[in-house]
């Protein structure tokens, strides 16, 4: 691990303009838990029954189950951790131009990342597919405890996160400009994810195309760790709090 350490410090160092690409990985070290693996929420809630478009519309209690028993305990308690401080901190030195993450916590930003593109949205905004009225996390866990699921207080519409579902596009200006950081940057840092979803899964080769260092650092391989300059299959906080000087 010490070599890999110093071989990641130096790859920054010589950087001019990096970019972060996260996933559920780099959050599982502040309680929530990733979506595949042997601890991951799918093996407990069906993801083609609550975060599929066509079938949250049929039966949005299933989604509201899940956030009530899963979602809503972690994510109130959830704090940023060394790994999303550090990926702050290297924007602030003006090293990190962006973080792109297939996240949905909000975590990034409060670690001070200024620039987050979201690819997948953000769970902690709700609102009215009827009449669009905005709701936090409290309110909505509020609701529930008085009528399930629960609806806009406002109108009586469907509640939903602002977060893209299965059968849902893409935010195309977001995309694009993850798409656009992935080009411009020289290298692009992997951080925490199993890299199989698309089109996010797409930017990690695209910036090798154009001509940026791939770092890996991800508990468990990944089909593109062979197109890696460097691979770390270690938690995300060990290689990444070193960096902004926290011990490893
Ligand atoms: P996954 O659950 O697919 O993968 C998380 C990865 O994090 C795994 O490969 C683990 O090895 C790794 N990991 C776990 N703990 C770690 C730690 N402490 N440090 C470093 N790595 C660790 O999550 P994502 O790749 O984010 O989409 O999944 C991509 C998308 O799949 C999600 O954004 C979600 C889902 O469909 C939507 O919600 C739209």
């Amino acid at each position: 691990m010490a070599v890999e350490q110093t071989e990641v410090q130096a790859l920054v160092d010589s950087a001019e303009r990096v970019a972060a690409f996260t996933g559920a990985g780099i959050s599982a070290e502040s309680g929530i838990p990733t979506y595949r693996g042997d601890d991951g929420v799918w093996n407990k809630y069906d993801p083609a029954k609550y975060a599929e478009i066509g079938n949250f519309l049929a039966d949005p209690a299933y989604y509201w189950s899940f956030f009530r028993e899963v979602r809503y305990p972690v994510l109130r308690n959830a704090r940023p951790n060394p790994a999303h401080l550090a990926l702050a901190r290297l924007e602030q030195q003006g090293k990190l131009s962006a973080v792109i993450t297939q996240n949905i916590d909000g975590l990034h930003q409060e670690a001070g990342s200024e620039k987050v593109l979201e690819l997948h949205g953000n769970t902690r905004r709700i609102s009215c597919l009827g009449c669009g009225m905005g709701y936090s996390l409290d309110q909505v866990h509020h609701r529930l405890e008085e009528k399930f699921p629960p609806d806009c207080p406002a109108c009586g519409g469907v509640l939903k996160p602002e977060v893209v579902f299965f059968g849902e596009s893409l935010p195309m200006e977001v995309l694009d400009d993850a798409v656009e950081e992935t080009r411009s940057c020289d290298l692009f840092l992997v951080v925490g994810s199993s890299l199989v979803v698309q089109p996010a899964a797409s930017l990690p080769p695209l910036a090798v195309e154009s001509g940026a260092r791939l770092v890996i650092i991800n508990r468990d391989p990944t089909p593109l760790d062979r197109l890696a300059h460097l691979v770390l299959h270690e938690k995300a906080s060990d290689v990444l709090g070193p960096l902004i000087g926290l011990p490893d």
